[in-house]
């Protein structure tokens, strides 16, 4: 028996990378997992990889009226929610110097936008109990070059988690942030020059103690220990699975 058995889960960005590792691993745990991401299709072959009954739902968080769907689609489904994963996000490389406010507005939108919005619409929506576990980085606690935007929005998704966890209390809802170091998926590799994938993983990899980068079934893992009971006495928390990055 899994730990979320009769439990209904939403991993937003769950076609591809750490969201698609989730919501696997959510739907082992007996979890009936909603999924979304932007195309029809890669929705359709990541139901299939998630299996057990998973329910794709298109959706751009980034267009906020957009996650409305999302709501309409759980409901329709005559589900309530017990875990919520945002996961959907990312960023592109650019220094201050270059930055532009199409490349700012994107990724808080993306980001910040995206996991304010998704929490906030599906609030009706949540059991007793329930586990928000949201997107956080490494990149906030360094200085890297060129991810400056990126390491802001995140060190607000950080902060909403606090004031989330802090209004949530009393409905016995918990908030947590899952801090990943570097992980290999489509979105960290997508950051390399064509041609330069091996590089950006080497480069990474040196970057933590352990000195490789992370898997994404390693990330799953830490998503389904806060989304389930195993982790009831934590909220407002933030939580390194970083091969030691920010850590040693
Ligand atoms: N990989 C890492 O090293 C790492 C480290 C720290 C934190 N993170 C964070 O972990 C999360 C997942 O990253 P990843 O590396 O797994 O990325 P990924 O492989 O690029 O996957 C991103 C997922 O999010 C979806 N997505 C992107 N923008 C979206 C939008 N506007 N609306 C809805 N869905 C959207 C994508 O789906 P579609 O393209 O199909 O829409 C895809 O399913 C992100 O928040 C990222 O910042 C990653």
């Amino acid at each position: 028996m899994g730990v979320l058995q009769n439990k209904t889960a939403l991993v937003t960005g769950g076609t591809s990378g750490i969201g698609l590792a989730a919501a696997r691993r959510l739907a082992e745990e007996g979890a009936h997992v909603f999924v979304t991401g932007r195309s029809q299709q890669r929705l359709d072959e990541a139901v299939a990889q998630i299996g057990l009954g998973a329910t794709g739902v298109v959706s751009d968080v980034s267009n906020f009226a957009d996650i409305d769907v999302v709501v309409e689609a759980i409901e329709a489904h005559g589900h309530e929610l017990d875990v919520v994963f945002t996961n959907a996000g990312g960023g592109e490389f650019a220094l201050i110097s270059d930055v532009t406010v199409e490349h700012y507005l994107d990724t808080f939108n993306r980001n910040v936008g995206g996991t304010l919005f998704t929490v906030q619409k599906v609030l009706p929506l949540l059991n007793r109990g329930a586990s928000i576990v949201l997107a956080g980085s490494t990149a906030p606690s360094k200085g890297m070059p060129a991810f400056g935007i990126y390491a802001a929005s995140k060190a607000a998704v950080r902060s909403l988690g606090r004031t989330m966890a802090a209004e949530l209390v009393d409905r016995g809802i918990r908030v947590n942030v899952l801090v990943p170091g570097p992980v290999e998926t489509p979105g960290l590799t997508g950051l390399a020059p064509a041609g330069g994938e091996s590089e950006l993983l080497a480069e990474m990899a040196a970057s933590v103690p352990m000195k490789r980068v992370g898997h994404v079934d390693e990330i799953a893992s830490a998503v389904a220990f806060l989304a389930s009971d195993a982790s009831s006495f934590m909220t407002g928390s933030e939580l390194f699975v970083d091969g030691g990055e920010v850590q040693v």
